[in-house]
């Protein structure tokens, strides 16, 4: 049985009737959850809660979303303007979801989810188109086979599931280690391309402390339980790394582990990223400072920041330091009047003069109008 067929079926029977063993306690934003039916509560196989990190106005795609829950608690905070998409494989989950997709759209004032049938490894495929033209051309020989690969391609290429660059945060809870080690690279890589340059993730998920030896993989309820999938500490950081996004995190680390088993200890955590911007790399004469409270840290590229120095650097950086999870660290600082020395070709760690950067906006601070 392949890991789909095997994953599939233990989540549909979680769709039907609880299941205990596929339960990791969470603490959810309980204001979040009051709207919510009882039964999309009570079938959670979640980790963590990646809704956290939703903003008003976000397109949110949740990865693997069961239930609903967390498309349900996404749809309250991103408002009229927003919109969350629900991948998921099974169909029992699928359809549990929907049930109560109209009195959820009259409680939200519109229906702003929608659940969609693919793998979170292929988010171009339609599965629901492919089981519609399966239906019309069964595959009896190589010509059909053949036929039914022209097909899936341009159907990725006319009407992907998931266009490329249309989310601004991809989240998923606790489904990321069910899927088949051969799939992981190319499912990360299919989360950079749906993401809008400067999107986000926010993966809660199980990371184990030391590599699952091949007998605990092999195990199918230990699989599809949450458990011998789980990616290594390490790896669940490199795996985003190689997949080209930045500012990768452990933002949330449960200190306790969910289970332990031969030793190996299995706990929930969730990591954030952003894909890159796409803007030219070029000089505006901006300049970041690192407040520390480390002597000097170094990003993904290799560019090191000194604490208390004003280094140089390109408008694509300085906008990313300057936002989301690296704001904090940073102050950044540009020109009164904004210029374009062209392109930023500046040996890494190069200091800007002040009297290059005075008299600017500092963003990132919590000392607007003041001075540094
Ligand atoms: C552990 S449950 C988590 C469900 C939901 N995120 C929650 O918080 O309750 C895993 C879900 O991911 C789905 N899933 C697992 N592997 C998948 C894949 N490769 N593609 C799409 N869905 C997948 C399963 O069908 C199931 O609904």
């Amino acid at each position: 049985m392949n890991v789909e067929t095997l994953v599939s079926e233990r989540y549909a029977e979680g769709a039907k009737a609880v299941q205990e063993a596929l339960c990791c306690p969470v603490d959810y934003d309980t204001s979040l959850l009051k709207m919510l039916p009882t039964e999309i509560i009570e079938r959670d196989y979640g980790c963590g809660d990646p809704s956290r990190y939703v903003r008003e106005g976000d397109v949110v795609l949740d990865l693997g979303s069961g239930g609903g829950k967390i498309c349900y608690m996404a749809a309250q905070i991103v408002g009229e303007q927003g919109a969350v998409i629900g991948v998921d494989m099974t169909d029992d989950m699928l359809e549990l979801a929907r049930s109560y997709q109209d009195e959820m759209a009259s409680k939200l004032g519109s229906d702003r989810v929608d659940f969609r049938k693919g793998y979170i490894q292929d988010l171009a495929l339609d599965v629901s188109a492919l089981e519609q033209w399966l239906a019309q051309n069964p595959v009896k020989d190589l010509a059909g086979m053949q036929a039914l690969e022209q097909w899936k391609q341009r159907q990725r290429a006319d009407s992907p599931l998931v266009e490329d660059d249309s989310v601004s945060l991809v989240v998923s809870n606790c489904v990321l280690n069910l899927v088949a080690q051969n799939d992981r690279a190319q499912m990360l890589r299919e989360v950079f391309r749906v993401l809008k340059p400067g999107g986000r993730v926010a993966i809660s998920d199980i990371v184990c402390d030391e590599p699952v030896p091949q007998h605990l993989q092999d195990d199918a309820q230990l699989w599809s339980g949450c458990i011998s999938g789980a990616f290594q500490e390490k790896e669940f950081v490199q795996a985003f790394l190689d997949a080209g996004f930045v500012g990768v995190a452990y933002d949330k680390w449960e200190s306790e582990p969910w289970q332990v088993v031969e030793g190996i200890e299995f706990r929930s955590v969730t990591l954030v990223a952003t894909k890159p911007s796409r803007q030219d790399l070029y000089d505006g004469g901006d300049a970041v400072l690192y407040r520390g409270p480390f002597s000097k840290v170094e990003d993904d590229l290799g560019n090191v920041y000194c604490r208390g120095d004003r280094t140089a650097v390109s408008r694509r950086t300085f906008e990313l330091l300057t936002s989301g999870d690296y704001q904090e660290h940073f102050v950044g600082m540009s020109p009164a009047e904004e210029i374009n020395n062209g392109c930023f070709c500046k040996p890494a760690g190069t200091l800007r003069p002040a009297a290059e950067t005075k008299g600017a906006s500092h963003a990132g601070g919590n000392d607007s109008g003041g001075c540094c």
